[in-house]
C-alpha cells in the first residue's frame, strides 16, 4: 500500500504532492474493500435468487415458479439446504420468454417496445444539481428494476464522478484497466466512437452501461470552445445534440436508457436534457434543497430558452419529481412534501423513495437493494422488505409512466 502523507513538511506547510499521495493511498484502499465484495478475477458478480424471489419478480406464486422445469434454465440449477433451487438473472429472463410464449392472455412477461406501433425509445434523465439528492441511486435501482421486469435498459453514466459506474463494477480507482467511456461516443473531432463500441455488458444480466470517467469534464470545455468556432467547423453536431445523435445509432437494441446526470447545469446536462424523452428531478424534502432545486428549475429554464426557440429541446412526455430519503414521520419533511404536492400535484410522484438503512448498507458494500440479500446483521426483515416495497412502487410508477407514453394506457 503506498505511503500515506501523514505530515506536514519541516516548515509547517503541507506539501504540494499530498493530493497525489493522498489519492494513491485512497486508490489502494479502495481496491482492497473492493476485493471483498467483488470476486478475485475483480469482476463484480451477481447472486442467484431464490424461488420466492423469482416468484415476486415474475408474478407468480412460489409454487408454480418451482413447477417450472428446470430444462428451461440457462445454467444448472443450484441447489441449496434444504433442497431450495436457486436461480441466476439469466434463468428468470429465460423463463419469462418461456411463460411469454405460453402466455394466452397476450404477451405480457416480454414488455419490449414496438416501434411499429409507434413505441419510442424511452430516455429518463435524473437530474438536480443538489448533490446527494439520490439521483445515482434512483438511476441505479430504476434501471435494475427495469430489467428484472422484462425490459432492454442501457444507463448512461454522466457524471465524471463515475458513481453509477463504480456500482455497476467499472471501477476508476483501477487505473491498470482503462474502459472506454461515454466521452469517447460525443467527443469532437476523429476520435469520436460510434455508441455501440462503448456499452459494456454488465454482470446484471440484461442491463448495459456506457460508463463514465474525469475524462467527460473535457466535453465541458470543448464544448464551449466550438460553439464559438460554429460556422467554421459546421460538419460537427452541436454540442446539445450529441447525446441524442449518439442514442440514434443503438436505439433500436433497447426500450429505456436512464442517464444519471451530474450535480451540475453544464454542457453535459444540457445534452441530456435535450437528448430526454422524460425528467426525473430528485428531491430530499428540506427547505435548503427545495431552494436549491428553485435555483436549479430558474437556470435550467433561462438556459433551455434558446435551444427551445431553435427546436432543440423538445417537449417530454413527463417530468416528476421524486422525493428521495424521505422520512415520513420527520413533521417538518412531510409539511414540504405536502407543500410541494399542493403545488404540483400529480407531477410530484405519488409514491416517495423512503430514507432506509437497507439502501444506505447496500451502497457502503458497492450494490443496490435488488443484488443485496438480506443480511440481517445489518437490517431486520422488514426494514429490507419495505426499502423493496418502497422501490417497487416507485419504479411501479415510472413504468405506468412509460407505458402511458406509449400509449398502452
Ligand atoms: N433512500 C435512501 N436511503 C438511505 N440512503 C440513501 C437513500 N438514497 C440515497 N442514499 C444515500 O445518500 C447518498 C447520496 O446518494 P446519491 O449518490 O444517490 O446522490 P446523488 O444525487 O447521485 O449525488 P451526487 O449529486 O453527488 O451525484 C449515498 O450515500 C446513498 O447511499
Ligand atoms: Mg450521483
Amino acid at each position: 500500500m503506498a505511503k500515506p502523507a501523514r505530515s506536514d513538511a519541516p516548515s509547517g506547510r503541507v506539501s504540494n504532492q499530498t493530493a497525489g499521495r493522498d489519492a494513491e493511498v485512497l486508490g489502494s484502499k479502495l481496491r482492497e474493500i473492493a476485493s471483498v465484495v467483488f470476486s478475485p478475477s475483480e469482476a463484480k458478480t451477481l447472486r442467484r435468487f431464490t424461488s420466492g424471489e423469482v416468484a415476486r419478480i415474475l408474478g407468480l406464486t412460489d409454487s408454480r415458479v418451482r413447477q417450472l422445469s428446470p430444462e428451461l434454465l440457462v445454467s444448472p440449477p443450484e441447489v441449496v439446504a434444504g433442497g431450495r433451487r436457486m436461480y441466476t438473472l439469466a434463468d428468470i429472463h429465460a423463463l419469462r420468454a418461456h411463460l411469454n410464449e405460453i402466455d394466452r392472455v397476450g404477451k405480457r412477461y416480454v414488455p419490449h417496445r414496438d416501434p411499429d406501433k409507434g413505441e419510442h425509445l424511452q430516455v429518463v434523465a435524473c437530474v438536480n444539481f443538489k448533490g446527494g439528492s439520490g439521483k445515482t441511486t434512483t438511476s441505479a435501482h430504476l434501471a435494475q428494476s427495469l430489467v428484472l421486469r422484462g425490459y432492454r435498459v442501457l444507463a448512461i453514466d454522466l457524471d465524471p464522478q463515475a458513481s453509477l459506474s463504480t456500482l455497476f463494477g467499472v471501477r476508476p480507482e483501477n487505473a491498470r484497466h482503462p474502459y472506454p467511456t461515454i466521452y469517447d461516443a460525443i467527443q469532437y473531432g476523429p476520435g469520436r466512437r460510434p455508441l455501440e463500441d462503448v456499452i459494456m455488458r454488465t454482470y446484471f444480466t440484461g442491463l448495459d452501461l456506457v460508463a463514465a470517467d474525469l475524462e467527460l469534464e473535457v466535453f465541458e470545455f470543448e464544448a464551449p470552445l466550438q460553439s464559438t468556432r460554429r460556422g467554421t467547423n459546421d460538419s460537427e453536431p452541436p454540442f446539445f445534440a450529441r447525446i441524442g445523435l449518439a442514442l440514434d445509432q443503438i436505439a433500436a437494441s433497447y426500450d429505456v436508457v436512464v442517464i444519471d446526470c451530474p450535480p451540475r447545469l453544464g454542457y453535459l446536462t444540457i445534452a441530456a436534457l435535450c437528448a430526454a424523452t422524460s425528467l426525473l428531478v430528485t428531491i430530499h424534502p428540506q427547505m435548503l434543497d427545495v431552494s436549491s432545486m428553485r435555483q436549479f428549475l430558474k437556470m435550467m429554464d433561462e438556459l433551455m430558452a434558446p435551444l427551445r426557440e431553435q427546436g432543440a429541446a423538445p417537449d417530454h412526455d413527463w417530468f416528476r419529481y421524486l422525493v428521495t430519503r424521505f422520512e415520513p414521520q420527520d413533521t417538518p419533511q412531510a409539511e414540504v412534501v405536502a407543500m410541494l404536492r399542493s403545488l404540483f400535484g400529480e407531477r410530484v410522484l405519488s409514491k416517495a423513495m423512503l430514507q432506509s438503512a437497507a439502501i444506505s448498507n447496500s451502497g457502503l458494500r458497492g450494490q443496490t437493494v435488488y443484488e443485496t440479500p438480506l443480511r440481517r446483521d445489518e437490517v431486520t426483515g422488514s426494514t429490507y422488505r419495505r426499502a423493496l416495497e418502497a422501490l417497487d412502487a416507485v419504479n411501479g410508477e415510472i413504468e405506468e409512466l412509460m407505458a402511458r407514453a406509449w400509449g398502452r394506457s
